[in-house]
């Protein structure tokens, strides 16, 4: 059921290290005593991450539609691109950007510089498109990606990151930090097998990560369920991990129709059945998220820091 507040996990609990021996669990406490600052607590909005284990299966679509109608709730809202090196959201936004997070996390371009507002109102960090060093980014890239990532959550109620499929480091490292994970899956057995393995990756990490899950493209109404709980059930037998079902979305001719460049479907025809589902599934997500809201957190709980810390351990 919706309703789950949206509490940081525990800093240093079951968290990074969670899978470590005694002697790992003490070298990670030290470690982590090394990184707590003495920075005051923050304010921080609520970070979700759009991911799948296979590609295509509607992750960009999703995570901008959704951004659109939480932005429409009069929340500050903004999508990052973080398909490193294949980002496609600006196209969705209807944005031509000129400066992409790559200029970003290369030191040539400042936050200001880089974000975007679209036409439809949320703001957007764009990726950088066909560029194959930004698939593989650097460790000091990464550490700027995680100085930008908590100054946007800083400044917004809602961050939504539309990740590259599969498990790639960063893209799990995107999950780990993120307070939600919308894992996006269709109802055929291979994508159910690949949104498995993305959930053992993440879980063997993090095992309180928590997964929402949609399934998109089903053929007929309550296809989705059952498609989830096939997920569910093998998820949680052999991870010992429990996911919540956010809901399905048909396979509509119109979302491949619309053309790139385009605003997205929820702006342009709100009250087709389509954006009518969307915007319940919005709801939704902002019952089990309680609220698109700014909360405090210590400065070690920031999404910057768990970032950071995260990333020793991939
Ligand atoms: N419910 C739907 N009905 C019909 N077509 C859909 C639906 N959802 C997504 N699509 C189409 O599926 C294709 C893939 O969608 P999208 O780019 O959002 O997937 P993705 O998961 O972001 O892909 P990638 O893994 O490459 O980032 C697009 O052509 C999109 O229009
Ligand atoms: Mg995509």
């Amino acid at each position: 059921m919706p309703g789950g507040e949206v509490g940081r996990r525990e800093v240093g609990g079951r968290e990074a290290g969670a899978g470590l021996g005694p002697r790992g669990r003490g070298l990670f406490g030290r470690l982590l005593q090394g990184l707590r600052s003495s920075a005051p607590p923050r304010r921080e909005g609520v970070t979700i991450a759009v991911a799948s284990g296979k590609g295509g299966t509607g992750k960009s679509f999703l995570a901008t539609s959704l951004a659109v109608l939480i932005h429409r709730t009069g929340k500050r809202t903004a999508v990052i691109d973080c398909d490193f090196g294949l980002a496609c959201d600006h196209l969705l936004l209807g944005v031509k950007p000129t400066i992409t997070l790559q200029q970003l996390v290369q030191g040539q371009a400042t936050l200001d510089q880089a974000l975007c507002v679209s036409p439809c109102g949320p703001r957007l960090l764009p990726g950088a498109s066909g560029v194959r060093r930004m698939a593989n980014m650097s460790d000091k890239e990464l550490l700027v990606f995680a100085r930008e990532l908590g100054e946007m959550a800083g400044r917004e109620d809602a961050l939504v990151l539309d990740l590259g499929a599969g498990i790639a480091p960063a893209t799990i490292l995107s999950m780990l930090c993120a307070d939600w994970i919308v894992l996006v899956t269709q109802p055929e057995i291979a994508a159910l097998v690949d949104a498995y393995a993305v959930v053992k990756c993440v879980a063997q990490i993090d095992p309180k990560a928590r997964f929402l899950v949609v399934v998109n493209r089903v053929p007929e109404p309550g296809r989705g369920r059952l498609a989830f709980d096939k997920l569910t059930e093998v998820a949680r037998q052999h991870v010992g991990v429990q996911l919540e079902y956010l809901g399905e979305i048909v396979e509509d001719g119109s979302v491949t129709q619309h053309r790139l460049g385009q605003l997205p479907l929820v702006a342009t025809e709100p009250d087709a059945p389509l954006s009518i589902g969307l915007q319940q599934m919005q709801e939704r997500l902002a019952e089990y998220c309680g609220g698109f809201e700014q909360r405090v957190v210590e400065a070690e709980d920031g999404i910057e820091s768990r970032f950071k810390r995260h990333r020793l351990f991939l």
